[in-house]
């Protein structure tokens, strides 16, 4: 039986967290290998907000290497990078023609990045479609993301339904995935962690930037433990021992932060360590690799797509 097509993506837009590991990558990390999977560097998605060519770039190298240190096999996962495949945005392009701009305005990552001050440059706008149009052209059926992505996953399958009622069946409907113990691990100030919140605990930061990042956590004088500590603990460690450790220091705060602060180290150090031996030719070599796979996969698709539309003549 054929397997089943995954796909997600992750912004190279600044240094992986730890709500990315337990929201998405670690997810892709237990699930990829029943599946056909693929994994990209959203660096085109990355340039809506981030204008700094060499920050860029060292993210989308480092992004590579959190992959293959968290544990996917490049070999058995397609790692690509959606700059590297052109038909991604040609897709965009016809997909953003099925759409209307009241719908698009309906996005909640739209609107939330614009009242934080965010330009409304006209990329973040069509963002969605852009998104579809990486998850469509692989006839994906599923995609793992944190719930603040849930609606964009939406938003590809009304673009498909949208497509195919026009042309004829063309596009898969995918489904996204939710895990629902970490769908939204908090920051260090108890809202969702994110790169652009700035409460981030860094998965690949040292051990000391991790202690101080755990110590900062906001935490709640008046109740019994430490609400947002506990939240991202269970995530680390198996929950009935730490729900006894946390019982046994009722209001000590400081142990409590000490001991996630080093669970989190137990989880990171060997995947630091395999980080720290893959290097920028690995890497290049991995996105070579990754890309002609992924673009053959995308090329037979547009070759439909294009027919549909009417432009080949
Ligand atoms: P950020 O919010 O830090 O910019 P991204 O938007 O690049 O993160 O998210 C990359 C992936 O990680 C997405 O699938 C997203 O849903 C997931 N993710 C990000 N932050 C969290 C979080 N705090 N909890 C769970 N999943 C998250
Ligand atoms: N928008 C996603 C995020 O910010 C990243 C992304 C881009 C993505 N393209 C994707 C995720 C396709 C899943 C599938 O997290």
């Amino acid at each position: 039986m054929q397997k089943k097509r995954l796909l997600t993506g992750v912004q190279p837009s600044g240094i992986t967290h730890i709500g990315n590991y337990f929201g998405a990558l670690r997810p892709f990390v237990s699930m990829y290998k029943e599946y056909e999977s693929m994994l990209m560097v959203a660096d085109y998605h990355a340039l809506t907000t981030l204008k700094a060519p060499a920050e860029l770039r060292e993210n989308v190298m480092g992004a590579v290497k959190d992959y293959v240190a968290i544990g996917v096999d490049p070999k058995q996962a397609t790692i690509f990078q959606q700059s590297a495949i052109p038909a991604h945005t040609e897709l965009a392009w016809i997909l953003e023609c099925q759409v209307t701009v009241p719908f698009l305005m309906q996005a909640h990552a739209y609107k939330d990045k614009v009242a934080k001050g965010l330009e409304a440059n006209a990329g973040l706008f069509c963002y969605p479609m852009l998104m579809a149009a990486d998850i469509l052209i692989y006839d994906t059926d599923v995609v793992p993301v944190g719930v603040d992505q849930k609606q964009h996953v939406e938003y590809a399958r009304e673009a498909a339904s949208k497509f195919n009622k026009v042309y004829g069946d063309t596009f898969k409907e995918p489904r996204e995935m939710i895990l629902r113990d970490s769908a939204a691990v908090p920051g260090t100030d108890g809202k969702k962690m994110s790169k652009s919140y700035g409460n981030t605990i860094p998965l690949f930061g040292t051990k000391d930037e991790i202690h101080k990042a755990v110590m900062g956590i906001l935490t709640d004088s008046k109740g019994e433990s430490p609400e947002n500590v506990y939240a991202i603990h269970r995530l680390v460690k198996d929950e009935t021992e730490i729900a006894s450790l946390y019982k046994a220091n009722k209001g000590k705060y400081k142990v409590v932060k000490d001991a996630l602060a080093s669970d989190i180290e137990a989880l990171v150090a060997p995947m630091r360590e395999r980080r720290e031996s893959i290097s920028d030719a690995d890497v290049a070599n991995i996105l070579k690799d990754g890309a002609e796979r992924a673009r053959e996969r995308a090329e037979s698709k547009m070759k439909a797509v294009r027919q549909k539309v009417g432009v080949t003549i």
